[in-house]
């Protein structure tokens, strides 16, 4: 059976490859698709191009995993899929839950697809795509958080503020 890992990945975060790998265990094949609109482009820190390459690089050690890209309705989506195939999506928290619920019974309501939940980590409980992008934007460590190549993609979207953090840091380490 397949599945499909759908999201906005802006950036991929660890508690997305922590659902990713119990996915990848679970399932003969799992495609991770960026869903984007393209009338909500500007919203993102990436550019759907970027986002794609971060994706190959930290799936890239998956045997069963490829990567993916669609603008439109997850339904229409699925519907191209083998027939079978199910939607993964995680859940980190009971916060989460409510939301998730809603467009799982909304997909199956207008294109009867199917929804599988995989509980993330309780490490990953607290990352979220935009608290990485809004620590990263003041220049902070988010290493942990993210896999590596995210990591690389938001020092280098952030280089300036990364190395005016780094210097402050290194002239307060030397003062003391
Ligand atoms: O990573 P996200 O932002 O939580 O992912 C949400 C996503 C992209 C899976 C969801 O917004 C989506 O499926 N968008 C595609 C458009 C769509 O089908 N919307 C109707 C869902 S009821």
């Amino acid at each position: 059976m397949n599945a499909v890992f759908p999201g906005s990945f802006d950036p991929i975060t660890s508690g997305h490859m922590d659902v990713l790998t119990r996915a990848a265990r679970i399932f003969d094949h799992v495609t991770v698709t960026v869903m984007h609109n393209a009338r909500k482009q500007g919203r993102h820190l990436f550019t759907l191009d970027e986002r794609l390459e971060i994706l190959r690089e930290a799936t890239a050690h998956f045997p069963n995993v490829s990567v993916d890209t669609f603008g439109g309705l997850l339904v229409d989506y699925m519907a191209r899929q083998e027939t079978g195939s199910v939607i993964v999506r995680g859940l980190r928290a009971v916060s989460d839950y409510e939301y998730e619920l809603q467009i799982a019974h909304l997909n199956r309501q207008i294109g009867d697809a199917e929804t599988v939940f995989i509980m993330a980590a309780t490490r990953w409980s607290f990352v979220s795509s935009s608290m990485v992008r809004e620590i990263a934007s003041y220049g902070g460590n988010v290493s942990e958080m993210v896999p590596r190549a995210s990591a690389s993609a938001l020092r280098r979207k952030h280089a300036d503020v990364y190395e005016e953090r780094e210097a402050e840091l290194q002239a307060q380490t030397t003062s003391l």
